[in-house]
């Protein structure tokens, strides 16, 4: 039987999610690998136990983790009868529609029809009557925007989640998203967004513009899916993410230019004091309007070494300019 740690909020900070009443972990973990029927059950267990007991109060899902599809969002749902019933007061937990799901033209985008049916069907597969949190998992060009936010405005009256999201939205399309929430009587709480020391686009308008809209940001694959950190600087372990058949993260993508990148980075790391992968987490977490990272973990280990991140956020002028020196090459 599990029992948390009693000390699960002494270490953890909790940063205010844009202009809402809700406090998410600095530290967020995402299920989108490492929770599947392909993956070992009792580790995945096992993370989540050490995620909560650290004061990770929030795990992210999408209907469509696993693999196969859906698998994440049931395996969560038997880890949650078993161990999490009692707290489910503490933990905010969000799903998201928006990709291929189901075959036919109603399983994929940003139909009222995909979107309602996904929630159902995410509800059921986790045994939770509500999520906290649903988003729209990406733009969806050849569906009125309306559309797509009457059905978020939807399942929320319907009680069904409590707060709105969107993903991967650009600056423009937050500001129009959250505009029509608001005419519906609703707020978007968060956008969330793929963000690393490699994946920079959000710099450049989406942080400010968001702030503005008091919408919050959750930096999603904050270590490059496991590039930054010292998994590859030696090779490609057979159990990584890049090794996996189903992995996201494809051999072809450690190419010599990133390999060079990652060891110069992992010196300023070192320098530090740091691991790189805290060094990436902490190097989002000092940024303004951040309100969290989304790691995955693929072990308890790495999710207690990313969660030292927050031990150090701070970083001297001449460190900001060698990373910066660093990162350019890559362009
Ligand atoms: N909204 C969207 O469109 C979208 C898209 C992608 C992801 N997401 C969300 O973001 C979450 C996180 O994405 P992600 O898994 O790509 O995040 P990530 O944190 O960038 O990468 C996680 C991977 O990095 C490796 N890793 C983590 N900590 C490590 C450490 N301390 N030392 C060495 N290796 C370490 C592990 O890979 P190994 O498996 O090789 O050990 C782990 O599975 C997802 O679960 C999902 O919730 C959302």
């Amino acid at each position: 039987m599990y029992i948390p740690s009693a000390t699960r909020y002494n270490q953890m900070q909790y940063r205010r999610c844009g202009a809402s009443g809700i406090n998410l972990p600095a530290v967020s973990l995402g299920l989108w690998h490492n929770f599947g029927y392909v993956d070992d059950f009792e580790n995945s267990r096992k993370i989540l136990h050490a995620a909560f007991d650290a004061g990770i109060t929030h795990f992210d899902l999408a209907n469509n983790y696993g693999p196969p599809y859906g698998s994440a969002e049931e395996n969560f749902g038997k880890i949650f009868k078993q161990d999490f019933v009692s707290y489910r007061d503490e933990l905010f937990i969000s799903t998201k529609a928006g990709y291929d799901m189901w075959p036919g033209p109603y399983g994929n985008w940003g139909s009222k029809k995909y979107l309602i049916a996904s929630i159902d069907q995410s509800l059921k597969r986790m045994g939770i009557d509500y999520v906290d949190l649903f988003y729209h998992h990406r733009p969806d060009p050849n569906t009125p925007l309306d559309e797509t936010m009457d059905a978020l405005a939807y399942i929320i009256k319907q009680g069904k989640a409590l707060y709105a999201g969107i993903s991967n939205y650009d600056d423009l399309q937050t500001a129009q998203a959250e505009s029509i929430l608001n005419r519906l009587g609703v707020h978007c709480l968060i956008n969330q967004v793929k963000f690393s020391m490699l994946v920079r686009w959000p710099e450049e308008k989406l942080l400010a513009k968001t702030k503005n809209l008091g919408v919050g940001i959750i930096a999603f694959s904050p270590l490059a899916q496991g590039l930054l950190t010292d998994r590859y600087l030696n090779g490609i372990p057979f159990d990584s993410r890049a090794a996996k058949k189903h992995g996201y993260l494809k051999k072809e993508q450690i190419t010599a230019d990133v390999l060079n990148i990652i060891t110069a980075l992992n010196k300023v790391a070192v320098k530090r004091g740091q691991k790189l992968a805290q060094m990436a987490l902490s190097w989002l977490l000092r940024k303004d309007n951040i309100t969290s990272v989304l790691i995955g973990a693929s072990s308890v280990d790495q999710l207690k070494d990313n969660l030292k991140a927050i031990e150090n956020i701070t970083f001297s002028q001449q460190e900001d300019d060698e990373i910066e020196r660093i990162i350019k090459t890559i362009k």
